[in-house]
């Protein structure tokens, strides 16, 4: 069954029409040609595919593109661009946050919407004074982006990175 859906992708209004079963993963590889997201398990188990959907961070190949008509969608390419990068691309560049840079898109989105969610004071299970300011504490940072694999195993490079970002007057 074909369904439109529209959509604003790193700040674009798109339209499409999609088989309904169409993962948010794939509506922006295959149709819309952003191959930035990578698709590492499909099943919601690696972070590679981890887009910004109206603030949050969400796995999007375990969600389908026609569930979110006109949600507003950051994908990497929408964070930034070889010469202008985020603040977030480039300090992973600078702590060398990647090997293979498979996992890297999916980190870069967690890690600007991890600190958006400490910044906004959204507790995590290790939060360890929940009525006190939120901290950017290392042990934060590894249970927030828990769900983001590196088999490359980049996460102490990834911690200093966001550590790096964190510390930055917005
Ligand atoms: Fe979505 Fe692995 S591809 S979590
Ligand atoms: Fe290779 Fe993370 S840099 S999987």
């Amino acid at each position: 069954v074909l369904a439109k859906v529209g959509l604003t992708v790193n700040g674009q209004r798109r339209e499409l029409e999609l088989d309904t079963r169409t993962s948010l993963l794939d509506a922006a590889r295959e149709h819309l040609h952003l191959t930035g997201s990578k698709k590492g398990c499909d099943h919601g188990q690696c972070g590679a595919c981890t887009m910004i959907v109206d603030g949050r961070r969400i796995n999007a190949c375990l969600t389908l593109a026609v569930m979110h008509q006109d949600s507003e969608i950051v994908t990497i390419e929408g964070l930034g661009q070889p010469g202008n990068l985020h603040p977030m691309q480039a300090a992973f560049v600078e702590h060398d946050g990647y090997q293979c840079g498979y996992c890297t898109p999916g980190q870069i989105c967690s890690g600007v919407a991890v600190l958006a969610e400490i910044k906004a004071g959204i507790p995590s299970h290790v939060t360890a004074d929940l009525n006190g300011p939120m901290q950017v504490t290392e042990a934060e940072i590894r249970e927030r982006m828990s769900g983001n694999i590196c088999r490359c195993g980049a996460y102490s490079n990834i911690v200093e990175a966001m550590t790096e970002v964190a510390g930055r007057p917005a």
